[in-house]
């Protein structure tokens, strides 16, 4: 028996920021930003707009191509960085929103890599005869911790949802490995300095900007290039495949030159790769399943697929699933 995904949905806001609209915000221009980043433009929310508003409207559209019922759900998780606020979680909000009143609900924060964790947690539930279906979302409104002051990160996130709704799979179709890690020394390499206990919020952290997403862009870009590929391994190890089993690599959307450069090193081919960077921006734990069901949308993934996907993030977390789409 393995967990596998009954269906995927997906939920960004209408707003688009080009890089030209950025151009009039910071000392920054488009052809910089698509030479360094491949990003075009991203979607952000309007005002009044929250985590659990997206996450529900992709949570509906996922059980919707399960053909699962909310009361069906057994648990919901909510990979994010960036929750409605900070208690309660925004998968009780979610669970409230959706009537899935016999589902346990919680946050999983592992910034980037919240989808994969959160799938590789589902999956260890659904192992348990307890857990017939769990719903997985990864969601960040990433718009509401940028400071567009700052064109090293503005330039770089989008806001958005993606949702997937698991359960069991006697045969062959499903997670087949996952493998999750974290580099903790490395927690200072992308962080968000105050609201937290360590520095609650007062004026002083409002004046001084510390409410906003903190990074050192060249160093998460080494990791993440060496670190894509040993999780690929990993898994291939892990299920006895190579990378010629592989159909489809959904990478996070970090950065175009990371995936091109983590591709070089695995030898493995940019025409099997899912590229939606260019009109998401990085959508932390949105990323990877926004990516993924954008793509079933337009290219139905056939049953039987092996599908890799490979996150890293703000922790340093890391991580990655192969799954072998649809159910027995
Ligand atoms: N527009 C124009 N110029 C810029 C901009 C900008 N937006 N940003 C930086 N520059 C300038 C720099 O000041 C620098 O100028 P200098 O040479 O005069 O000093 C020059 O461009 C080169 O800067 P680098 O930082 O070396 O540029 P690089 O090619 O490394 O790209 C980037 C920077 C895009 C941030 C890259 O390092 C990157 O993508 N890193 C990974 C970031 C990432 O993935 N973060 C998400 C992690 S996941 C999560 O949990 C959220």
């Amino acid at each position: 028996m393995k967990a596998t995904s009954l269906g995927i949905g997906y939920s960004l806001p209408d707003n688009i920021l080009s890089n030209l609209d950025l151009e009039k915000m910071v000392n920054t221009s488009d052809s910089w930003i698509v030479e360094r980043t491949g990003i075009r433009e991203r979607r952000i929310v309007g005002s009044g707009i929250k985590n659990s508003d997206l996450s529900a409207e992709a949570a509906r559209l996922a059980l919707q191509d399960a053909g699962i019922d909310p009361l069906q759900l057994d648990l919901i998780i909510v990979g994010t960085a960036t929750p409605d606020m900070p208690f309660p979680s925004t998968a009780c909000i979610i669970q409230s929103l959706l009537g899935a009143k016999n589902a346990a609900a919680f946050d999983l924060q592992a910034g980037c890599t919240g989808f994969i964790y959160a799938l590789s947690v589902a999956e260890k539930f659904l192992l348990s005869p307890e857990y017939n279906y769990v719903l997985v979302v990864g969601c960040d409104i990433v718009s509401s911790v940028i400071d567009y002051t700052d064109r090293d990160t503005c330039i770089l996130f989008g806001d958005g949802a993606g949702a997937m709704v698991l359960g069991k799979s006697p045969g062959e179709n499903g997670i087949l490995a996952t493998s999750l890690g974290a580099e903790g020394a490395g927690a200072g390499l992308l962080y968000m300095p105050a609201g937290g206990s360590a520095l609650p919020a007062t004026s002083e952290t409002v004046e001084k900007r510390l409410h906003y997403l903190r990074m050192s862009g060249n160093d998460i870009f080494k990791f993440a290039t060496k670190i894509i590929p040993e999780v690929s391994e990993e898994l291939l190890r892990k299920t006895g495949l190579t990378y010629a089993d592989i159909d489809i690599f959904v990478p996070h959307q970090a950065n175009l030159r990371i995936i091109q450069s983590a591709t070089r090193r695995m030898k493995f081919p940019m025409d099997k790769v899912v590229i939606n960077l260019d009109t998401c921006g990085n959508i932390s734990a949105g990323s990877i399943p926004v990516a993924l069901a954008q793509y079933n949308e337009e290219n139905p993934i056939k049953r039987g697929a092996n599908i890799l996907m490979v996150a890293f993030g703000t922790g340093l977390t890391y991580g990655g699933a192969i799954l072998r789409w649809g159910k027995d």
